[in-house]
């Protein structure tokens, strides 16, 4: 199990205050979980994962791996990197030229001047290369694989340690979108069938959504919002989340007040009234964003079905795009715009009135900031 508590990592800069690159990181891992830093570009997600290895000295915090502290600013540790038994593969994975597969997979073992015999090597070194189905080009040259080979070779060296922890930072961005979707699923196999603890860096949110336990979502140095990803994805407590991870409708609104008979907040908005969830507490009169996904966002061509407590419109087909396996309508109710992703049978012609239907459930009221504050 990794615990990171108040973790603050910056970077002289040439000029100025220096780059506060992770400000007050704070999570938990349990043993054999899959955990994704998940951020924009620049977020921080390298330095927290580099930080973990021991590879950059934060400026403050703590870092427990399986009750062993590798850094703590308050006791003053610091463990080396080569000590702390991590496995890594970096962003620009690096393999060694003019050595074969067996070579490069074996090296980490090899400086690390155990008592292993060469036989117990062979062992180890063939099984981590069966793992990422590459033993039967143990005796190749490793500059003689595809990008994708040496990708899972970069993975196999990791993982020859039986490294108490597995620090991955993007090791699918070479790939192309097939070989990825592969990968994904191969990596996925490795660490449960492994029962490695995983700390999963990337930019991309499908990725982080089909691979991990719990996925924390990083902006400008700091950890915004952890969870399960359909926690994430369904009720993301900030604007910020709610974009990120995946295509949403943003519709402003003013609470109205709490409906009595659904226990539900009822929101003014421009596409009607509608009765929403939310995450944080609400109060009359506030501002807030109701988030609520494309394909969550029904149609009909007769009068939805109501039902008790669901959210009922409609509107007029403004445009309409049709991508195979659905087909995405943009809806005009009034001046609003709402974006609905359907089934492929659906097929009303532009122009024509559309009957909408939004579970609140699915409707996500997000405070904004300014009033949050003003109504805490
Ligand atoms: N060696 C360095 N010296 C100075 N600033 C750095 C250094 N490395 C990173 N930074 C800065 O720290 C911030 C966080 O960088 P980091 O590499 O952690 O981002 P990231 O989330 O991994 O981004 P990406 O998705 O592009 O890899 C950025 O503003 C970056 O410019
Ligand atoms: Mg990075």
């Amino acid at each position: 199990m990794l615990t990171v508590k108040g973790l603050n990592t910056e970077y002289p800069s040439q000029k100025g205050p220096p780059v506060k690159a992770a400000q007050d990181v704070t999570f938990e891992v349990p043993a054999g979980k899959f955990f994704t830093l998940l951020g924009p570009s620049g977020c921080g997600k390298t330095t927290t994962l580099r930080s973990i290895a021991g590879l950059e000295r934060p400026v403050g915090g703590e870092i427990v791996v399986n009750g062993r502290t590798v850094y703590s600013s308050e006791k003053k540790i610091f463990i080396p990197p080569n000590q702390r038994n991590f496995g890594m593969v970096f962003q620009s994975y690096a393999i060694w030229p003019h050595m074969t597969v067996f070579a490069n997979a074996a090296f980490p073992l090899e400086v690390r001047k155990t008592k292993m015999t060469a036989q117990e090597i062979r062992e180890k070194v063939m099984r981590v290369l069966s793992a990422v189905a590459l033993e039967q080009y143990a005796d190749r040259e490793a500059t003689k694989l595809s990008g994708g080979q040496q990708q899972r070779l970069a993975l196999a060296r990791a993982l020859v340690m039986e490294p108490e922890l597995l620090l991955l930072d993007e090791p699918l961005s070479n790939l192309d979108a097939k070989l990825r979707d592969r990968m994904r699923f191969e990596l996925k196999r490795i660490q449960r069938e492994l029962g490695l603890t995983t700390i999963y860096v990337t930019h991309d949110q499908g990725e982080a959504l089909a691979l991990s336990h719990e996925i924390a979502v990083m902006n400008e140095g700091r950890i915004v919002q952890v969870g399960t990803p359909r926690e994430i994805y369904e009720h993301p407590r900030t604007k910020f989340v709610a974009d990120f991870i995946g295509t949403t409708n943003f519709i402003d609104g003013t609470v109205l007040g709490m409906d009595t008979a659904t226990g539900r907040w009822n929101v003014r908005t421009p596409a009607g009234d509608m009765l929403v969830h939310a995450v944080q507490t609400l109060a009359p009169n506030m501002a807030v964003t109701v988030s609520i996904r494309p394909e969550d966002v029904e149609v009909f061509e007769e009068a939805a079905p109501a039902g008790s407590g669901l959210n009922t419109t409609s509107g007029m087909v403004d445009q309409k795009v049709f991508l195979g396996d659905f087909v995405d309508f943009q809806i005009k109710i009034g001046e609003f715009t709402l974006l609905s992703r359907a089934h492929p049978s659906m097929r009303t012609p532009i122009g024509d009135k559309i009957h909408v239907r939004m579970n609140p459930e699915k409707c996500v009221a997000i405070p904004d900031i300014s009033s949050a504050r003003n109504a805490a």
